[in-house]
Parts: C-alpha cells; sequence; structure tokens
C-alpha cells in the first residue's frame, strides 16, 4: 500500500490512507470519505472510449472518459454526457503520464493557482489513471459557460498564439482582469519551469460564473511534456515576447510589463517561484514517479530556475 496520498502526495496529519485517500482529500473530490473504484482496467480503456467517440463533448488529443460517481455501486461510471469527472488514462505513448500530471498539478496549487480538485485512481490492472473534477458543472448538472482561448481568438490552429495575445482578450472580457493577469503571468512561470511544452491555446478558457463574471478558468492539463518528449522542439509553445526558446528572466519580466502588471507585481510573482523551491523539489522527490522520471523531472525544473532565477 503507498503510504502516501493519492491526491494531494502527501503523508499529511492523517497516517491512515484508507484506499490510498486521506479521508479529507476523497471527500473534496468524491464527496465520500473512501475513494470509488474503477470497473475496468487499462486494455479495456480504448474500447469504452470508441463506445463514446463522436457522442462525447471533451475534445483534446489524449484518449480520455466522461465519468459520474455511482454512490449506490460505490464506484465510477462511464456516461456519454453530463459527467463531472474526466479521467486521463495511462497510455503506452507516454510514460506515467497520469503521475506526471498529477504532481504538475499538485505543485501549482502550492503555488497559488487556481486547480480543480484532482487525483490519481488504480484501474482494474492496478496502473494509476488521472482524475480530475470538471469545473464547467455545478452540483445540479448545469453547465457553465466555457470558452477556450483558440475559439475567442477565432484561429484555426491550436499553436497560433501568444501568452500577450491571451493577456489583450483577458483586458478585454474578463471581469477580474487585474488578478487574472497575474495568474496569467503565474501560468506562464510555471509552465516554463515545469517543462509543460504543450500549454497550447485550449489550454486556457474563460468561464462564466454567477457572481463574478467571464473570468479565467481554473488550470488543467499541466504536464511536464519535456521529460516525456526530450527532443520537443520548443521550450513553449506559445510564444512569450516574440520566442519559444531561449527564455531569460528578462523575458518574463518584459511579458508581465506588457501585461500591465507593475514591478511590485512581477517581483513578487518571481520571488515567490523563488521561495517555494524547497517545497516543489520536495514534492517532485515525493511524487508517485519512478527514479528515473523523478531525476529527470528535477533537472528540468532546476535548468530552468537557474536561467529565470535573480
Ligand atoms: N477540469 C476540467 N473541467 C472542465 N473542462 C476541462 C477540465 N479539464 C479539461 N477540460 C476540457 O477538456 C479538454 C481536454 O482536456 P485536456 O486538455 O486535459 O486533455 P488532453 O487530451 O491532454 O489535451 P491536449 O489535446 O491538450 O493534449 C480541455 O481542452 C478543456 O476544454
Ligand atoms: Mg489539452
Ligand atoms: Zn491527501
Amino acid at each position: 500500500m503507498n503510504d502516501k496520498c493519492l491526491s494531494c502526495q502527501t503523508a499529511g496529519a492523517d497516517l491512515k490512507l484508507p484506499d490510498g485517500y486521506h479521508p479529507r482529500c476523497s471527500r473534496k473530490l468524491f464527496g465520500t470519505t473512501l475513494p470509488p473504484k474503477v470497473p475496468f482496467g487499462t486494455p479495456d480503456i480504448a474500447g469504452e472510449a470508441q463506445k463514446m467517440v463522436g457522442r462525447m463533448s471533451i475534445s483534446g488529443v489524449q484518449p480520455k472518459l466522461s465519468m459520474t460517481h455511482d454512490r449506490r455501486k460505490h464506484q465510477l461510471t462511464v456516461v456519454e454526457s453530463g459527467g463531472f469527472y474526466i479521467l486521463k488514462p495511462p497510455t503506452e505513448r507516454f510514460e506515467s503520464l497520469p503521475e506526471n500530471e498529477n504532481l504538475c498539478m499538485c505543485i501549482a496549487s502550492a503555488y497559488g493557482i487556481a486547480v480543480p480538485s484532482h487525483g490519481l485512481l488504480p484501474l482494474l490492472d492496478n496502473r494509476l489513471a488521472y482524475l480530475v473534477k470538471r469545473f464547467d458543472r455545478l452540483e445540479d448538472g448545469s453547465k457553465l459557460q466555457q470558452e477556450d482561448f483558440q475559439q475567442l481568438l477565432q484561429t484555426n490552429d491550436k499553436y497560433d498564439g501568444s501568452y500577450e495575445r491571451i493577456a489583450n482578450i483577458i483586458k478585454k472580457y474578463s471581469n477580474v482582469s487585474g488578478l487574472d493577469l497575474v495568474e496569467l503571468f503565474e501560468r506562464a512561470l510555471l509552465n516554463y519551469v515545469l517543462g509543460n511544452g504543450d500549454a497550447h491555446l485550449k489550454n486556457f478558457s474563460l468561464i462564466k460564473e454567477e457572481n463574478i463574471g467571464y473570468h479565467l478558468s481554473p488550470a488543467y492539463d499541466i504536464v511536464n511534456s519535456r521529460l516525456v518528449l526530450p527532443d520537443e522542439r520548443e521550450e513553449m509553445c506559445l510564444s512569450l515576447q516574440g520566442k519559444k526558446n531561449r527564455f531569460s528572466r528578462k523575458d518574463f519580466i518584459k511579458l508581465a510589463e506588457h501585461f500591465g502588471l507593475n514591478k511590485k507585481q512581477s517581483a513578487n510573482s518571481l520571488d515567490r517561484l523563488n521561495d517555494i523551491k524547497p517545497v516543489f523539489e520536495n514534492m517532485i522527490e515525493g511524487s508517485f514517479l519512478n527514479e528515473r522520471l523523478r531525476e529527470g523531472f528535477l533537472d528540468i525544473y532546476k535548468k530552468r530556475m537557474g536561467r529565470i532565477g535573480d
């Protein structure tokens, strides 16, 4: 049995982890003290996903399933529509993607980025899948309006964009643009230091909530792609200060200026990122990645921190 919680990845105060979860972490993600079971294994995923092709509304390149929590059966069930969760299974193509994504989301949250509840869940064959709660669904099942930045920028290519253009849309449409611009700046920093080379336009959205109006949605799809694709051409797939490679601290400071953030704000985000280094390193070391991948992850993170640190 694991000695770390499959959601928050720490042993924490409750030393007991029934079915791998702190009871409070399970309650947060599932509404129940124990996590539900997934009634199929990795080899069944392709079949489960195939049944849903063309019927399920979640896009994206990797196979994934829309699921609800059947409390009576104490399991997660695949559904065509109205799912409250997205399950991203392990794939043969990229090693340990679920463990990688859960770690990145834990790190993002520790840095103060808003993220949906998430965790790892064992499939029947004991391999771990990544599960995330949908932020565009209310408890009563109603759906919040969500537009990703490929739609907002009206382009056919999800890689045809820049952080500056995302910021311009935020300035125009967000009801809390000041907060969102700081958040976008911090996400750019984080994507860079975490080796997330696939943060394209569809991985950012605006969402409309009743009492706030339009604002940047919680973060999703943060993975260290560099770790599984060492030959990835670009460090960032959306440009920043006109480039996608060889970034320095100055590029990020200029980016913040373009966003309209003052010097104190950008210094604060950069300083916090620097101060939290030992915490991130502990999280990487204590993650569910195997030792080789943990070392690779640390290496990418430290190199990039070295380039933007003061
Ligand atoms: N927690 C969430 N709540 C609501 N919608 C989400 C959530 N996570 C992802 N989505 C939506 O589902 C889409 C696919 O999810 P995600 O980006 O994680 O999958 P992916 O297959 O890894 O994507 P990619 O094509 O970028 O590799 C996203 O573009 C987003 O619109
Ligand atoms: Mg995506
Ligand atoms: Zn936990």
